[in-house]
Formats: C-alpha cells, sequence, structure tokens
C-alpha cells in the first residue's frame, strides 16, 4: 500500500478545545468544523467533540453531513442559506441561520412554517465582507421584529478582518463598532475567531467561534501552535520511496528547478500536489526524516517529491516522513510555500488514507 497517510490525533483535538475553553473561560464555545474540519474529516472530528455546545459549517450539505452522523447539538449555517429553497430541509434539521442580508429576511417572511428558526444577525465591523452596514441596522432590527418563523431572542454577530496581526489597530476598532453599533440590545454576541481567541479578549463575549486552533495550528504571525499549548491535529506522514546519488551541478525534477551544489544524495518521498501537499512550496522547505529536518529541492510532482538527504546520510527506502505535524509545524511548512496553514489541512486530497487515533480510555 501506498504510505501517504494523515495521522488524526483526536485526543489532542480534545485538548485543544480543553485549551480553548480555559482561554475563553467566560464563553460558550462554537466549533467551527467547515471544509470538512479543515480537511480533518467533518463527522469524526464532531463525534470527538461532546463538549462543543454547537458547531459551525459554511453550506447545508456539511450541516446535513453532521446530523445524518448522529450530531445532535445546534449547527449554525455561517453564511446562512443560499437559495429560499433550501429552507425546508434547513427547518427539518433543526438547523441555525447566520442572517447576512436582506433577502435572506425576505425569504424568510414568506415561510410557511410553525417552527420557529434560531438566527444570528451579522453586522459588519469593517470588513466589508458578510453583514448588515452599521447604518442599516435599526432598519434590520425592525424588520427582524415582523418575521413570524424567527425565535426571539436574536443573537448577534461579528468577524475580524485582521485579528491575526496583534499590531493591527483594525481589531480594537471593529470590537468598538460591533459594541457602539448594538449597545441598545440585550442580546447575546460573538465576534471571536481563532485569533481573536489568543489575542482579542475583549471579543470573547457570550460565544467564540475556533477553527484552526481546534486542529492545533496558529494562526498569529511567526507562532505556532505550541506557543499556545496547542497540539497538532493532523500529523501528514510518507515514505521514502527511492534513493539516489546526484552529482554536483545535476538537477532534480520537472523544470530543473534545483541543482545540486555538491556531490549529495537525494530521497523521493511517495507525497505529492495530487495528494495536497503545496506545489509552490520553495526549495529549502523543512521535511522531517529521521529526527531531523531536510530540504525539500526541487520541483513537488504530483506524486512524489525529492529531499537532500545529504551525502552522510543513513536513512533507508520505507523511512518515515513526517511533512507537517507533530514533528514539524504545519505554520513553518506553510511559511515556506507562501501560504497559510489553513490551505495545508484543507488541501490533502481523498487519496491520502487517514487514520484516527485516540486513548481508548478517555477522561469524561
Ligand atoms: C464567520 C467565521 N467565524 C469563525 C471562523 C473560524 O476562523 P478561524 O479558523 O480563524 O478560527 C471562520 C473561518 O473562516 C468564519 O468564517
Amino acid at each position: 500500500m501506498r504510505p501517504t497517510t494523515a495521522v488524526i490525533d483526536l485526543d489532542a483535538l480534545r485538548h485543544n478545545f480543553k485549551t480553548i475553553q480555559s482561554i475563553a473561560s467566560g464563553s460558550r464555545v462554537i466549533a467551527v468544523v467547515k471544509a470538512d474540519a479543515y480537511g480533518h474529516g467533518l463527522a469524526k472530528i464532531a463525534k470527538a467533540l461532546p463538549d462543543a455546545e454547537m458547531f459551525a459549517v459554511a453550506t447545508p450539505r456539511e450541516a446535513y453531513t453532521l446530523r445524518k452522523a448522529g450530531i445532535q447539538q445546534p449547527i449554525l449555517l455561517l453564511e446562512g442559506f443560499f437559495e429560499e429553497k433550501e429552507l425546508p430541509r434547513i427547518i427539518e434539521n433543526d438547523l441555525q441561520l447566520v442572517v447576512h442580508h436582506s433577502p435572506q429576511i425576505d425569504a424568510l417572511k414568506r415561510l410557511e412554517t410553525d417552527k420557529k428558526i434560531h438566527i444570528w444577525l451579522k453586522v459588519d465591523s469593517g470588513m466589508n465582507r458578510l453583514g448588515f452596514k452599521v447604518e442599516e441596522l435599526p432598519q434590520i432590527e425592525q424588520d427582524l421584529m415582523d418575521v413570524e418563523c424567527i425565535h426571539k431572542p436574536i443573537r448577534l454577530m461579528s468577524h475580524f478582518a485582521s485579528a491575526d496581526d496583534p499590531q493591527d489597530g483594525f481589531t480594537s476598532q471593529q470590537i468598538e463598532t460591533f459594541l457602539k453599533s448594538t449597545k441598545h440590545l440585550v442580546l447575546e454576541r460573538s465576534m471571536a475567531n481563532s485569533a481573536g481567541i489568543l489575542e482579542a479578549k475583549a471579543a470573547h463575549f457570550d460565544w467564540v467561534r475556533p477553527g484552526l486552533i481546534l486542529y492545533g495550528c496558529s494562526p498569529m504571525v511567526g507562532t505556532t501552535g505550541a506557543d499556545y499549548g496547542l497540539q497538532p491535529v493532523m500529523n501528514l506522514e510518507s515514505k521514502i520511496m527511492s534513493i539516489r546519488n546526484v552529482n554536483k551541478g545535476e538537477s532534480t525534477g520537472y523544470g530543473r528547478h534545483w541543482f545540486a551544489e555538491k556531490d549529495t544524495v537525494i530521497g523521493l518521498v511517495a507525497i505529492g500536489y495530487g495528494d495536497g501537499y503545496p506545489r509552490h512550496a520553495k526549495n529549502g522547505t523543512p521535511v522531517w526524516v529521521n529526527g531531523r529536518i531536510v530540504p525539500l529541492v526541487g520541483r513537488v510532482s504530483m506524486d512524489m517529491l525529492a529531499v537532500e538527504l545529504g551525502p552522510e546520510h543513513s536513512d533507508k527506502i520505507g523511512d518515515r516522513v513526517v511533512l507537517w505535524g507533530k514533528e514539524l509545524p504545519a505554520e513553518k511548512v506553510a511559511a515556506h510555500a507562501d501560504t497559510i496553514p489553513y490551505t495545508l489541512s484543507c488541501g490533502v486530497t481523498g487519496r491520502v488514507h487517514f487514520v484516527y487515533r485516540e486513548q481508548k480510555s478517555r477522561e469524561s
């Protein structure tokens, strides 16, 4: 069997969840599990988090997957619904909705149902992505009051644009805008994503919405999850599938992107962009082999990549290689590939073998 594997550590996931609870001790936690739980496996991750008070996903289909898997906690659709015709199934599955623009309110007005839908009114505090502008809010509050099927009280939410940079004063501005524009409303609020949880304590409010930090990575520029007591949940691993000598001046891989500076030895590792390893990772991107970090050399192919083991190496075909995880933070790999850790785990493809690990006797 091809050895390319994502090992998912569910104990690390629960450790991270508890760490989040202690950082945001006055808040309730909405575990963000959209995009297949950031590539970790939607249902498996949600089932491993019985203490999460709510889950958040981006699409109705993700929510139905959770319900089919037996998830009973409330589920929030972070973008609400896309088409009016989806509403009956959304109600049937008891999903909560973010309402971020007026056509959604109009559709809810038209809906004929005896059920009450929990909604979160999204306020645009400056990101200019989804949400109602501050000046629209008085009218929108009024409009919502008239919609029969909406459960009252509603809840409020907003989202940060740049909380991953603690030097950026825009985060405090956004908190102030959110608070000021809604100060007359005695309603529950949610604003903090991972970065807000770690570095914007004033934004913890009633509910926090962690995504990335649940999976053990840090969104804060220049840091890793370990700096905040988090543990990586995904270990992306493979093995050396071939070893070859390369003479000084010779190249390896497509496009002749790297040339040996000395007579050396390279190892071919059974993983490539077809598995989700970033093709744009540069020469020198760290790869863990037998307890040390070696550099990626040459272009990443679809099914394999090359690392420089060096002339003195004692590695063998079949030796374990870690692309990111406990031995090598994904944040460091992401920095070499001009990307963010989010895209690494989300990008792992279906042909990678997933293995879920946890201690048999779990603490309650
Ligand atoms: C509205 C909303 N809340 C929370 C999150 C979680 O963000 P993070 O993974 O940075 O914690 C996201 C993710 O993009 C989001 O879109």
